[in-house]
């Protein structure tokens, strides 16, 4: 039977994500809104993304936070591009964002002291492989296959190397080991519901170590360059932004942010998702034909939650549109790259009330698309 009550907010996409409950346009301080990006105003709140977001996250004292352009995409690859190449580098990569960056080191950089740990969607590489004395590049969440790392309790106190971790679907609904982490990546469009195109870029001070100790062979664009004359350029990481960002998406973060401190915190967000995620363990634990795409329960992704379906390839895929043309369940197919099934958003934003509407569309649907 079809049920009667559908979810009151439809958004469970992976990115960009639903926007946090109560949220409103027309509520955001807009006051910087046609100034400049460098006046004081522009510049005061662009410092206060950085600031604030340091204090939010609980970073350890001489951890920098930046805005850069080109989202995490842009943020990943000025790390990489900025800071790989004197040590040999340790790549683990487990589905589609992972192997980009597999790619970047390999066949952009051309990097040929690299070790390549890979695994199918659904399971994790031997993290504990990683030798302490090599760069390792690694994404906390896999958003596409929904599997993350459980802890960092394979990353040594005493390594040498960096750790580049891409964290886009992580922070701020999962607990990261700040200290073990020399570079973390993140965009606002994920766990906060922020808008596109701003990439957060946190150093450690081993990266800002590395970068003043070490100049890559190759060419940098503007928009990858984070030292001059040796030196760090500390104004990108106190709002100087190396190009324009939009003042809008600023309010629109920063709003995200005072919602995240309203709740209680980081810990609040991490529990919301957790709290989501419960709904869809309890959901298919009572259902044999659904099962996580993650085998190990402790990997399982709290936000982009992968799941694979009891039906041919074409009904999976029917059952996500089904959700969607009913007004249920938006963008829930798996990611293009990934086995077929479902990929449901379970970040800070969503509600678990919302889930819980939505389960037994899931079962309604799966019985569409087999009869169909
Ligand atoms: C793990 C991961 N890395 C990178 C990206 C790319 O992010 P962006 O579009 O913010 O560049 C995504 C997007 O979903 C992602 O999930």
């Amino acid at each position: 039977m079809k049920p009667l009550e559908r979810p009151a907010n439809r958004n469970y996409s992976s990115g960009p994500c639903r926007k946090r409950p109560g949220y409103d346009v027309s509520k955001l301080d807009l006051a910087t809104l046609g100034r400049s990006h460098r006046s004081g105003p522009g510049k005061s709140v662009l410092a206060r993304v950085c600031s604030e977001t340091a204090q939010v996250l609980g970073l350890p004292p001489g951890y920098r936070v930046g805005v850069v352009p080109a989202s995490d995409t842009g943020a990943v690859e000025m790390a990489l591009w900025s800071l790989l190449g004197p040590r040999p580098v340790d790549v683990f990569a487990w589905e589609s964002f992972g192997q980009g960056w597999l790619v970047d080191i390999t066949r952009q950089l051309r990097l040929d002291d690299v070790r390549t740990f890979t695994a199918e969607y659904g399971a994790l590489p031997d993290l504990a492989l990683a030798d302490p004395a090599h760069d390792t590049v690694f994404t906390w969440n896999g958003t596409t296959s929904g599997v993350k790392v459980p802890n960092g309790d394979w990353i040594s106190d005493d390594r040498t190397g960096l750790t580049i971790c891409d964290a886009t679907s992580a922070v701020f609904a999962m607990e990261l080991p700040w200290d073990k982490l020399d570079v973390i990546t993140y965009s606002w469009q994920k766990v906060l519901g922020g808008e596109g195109a701003h990439g957060m870029l946190i150093l450690g001070p081993r990266a800002v170590e590395r970068l003043e100790s070490y100049t890559p062979p190759w060419p940098l664009p503007k928009i990858f360059r984070m030292t001059k004359n040796g030196k760090l350029i500390e104004g990108i990481f106190q709002g100087e932004t190396i190009n324009t960002p939009s003042m809008l998406c600023v309010a629109d973060y920063l709003d995200a942010l005072a919602w995240v401190r309203k709740i209680g915190g980081v810990a609040e967000t991490i529990r919301r998702s957790q709290r989501n995620l419960a709904v869809l363990e309890e959901f298919v634990e009572a259902h044999d034909w659904i099962r996580f795409l993650a085998g190990e329960p402790a990997q399982r992704s709290n936000t982009s939650v992968c799941l694979t379906v009891d039906l041919p390839d074409d009904r999976a895929k029917a059952m996500a549109g089904l959700l969607d043309r009913e007004g249920v369940a938006y963008d829930i197919g798996a990611y293009r790259d990934a086995p077929a099934g479902l990929r449901i958003w379970c970040g800070a934003t969503v509600e678990e009330d919302d889930l819980r509407k939505l389960m037994p569309w899931l079962e309604w649907a799966y019985g569409q698309a087999k009869e169909a």
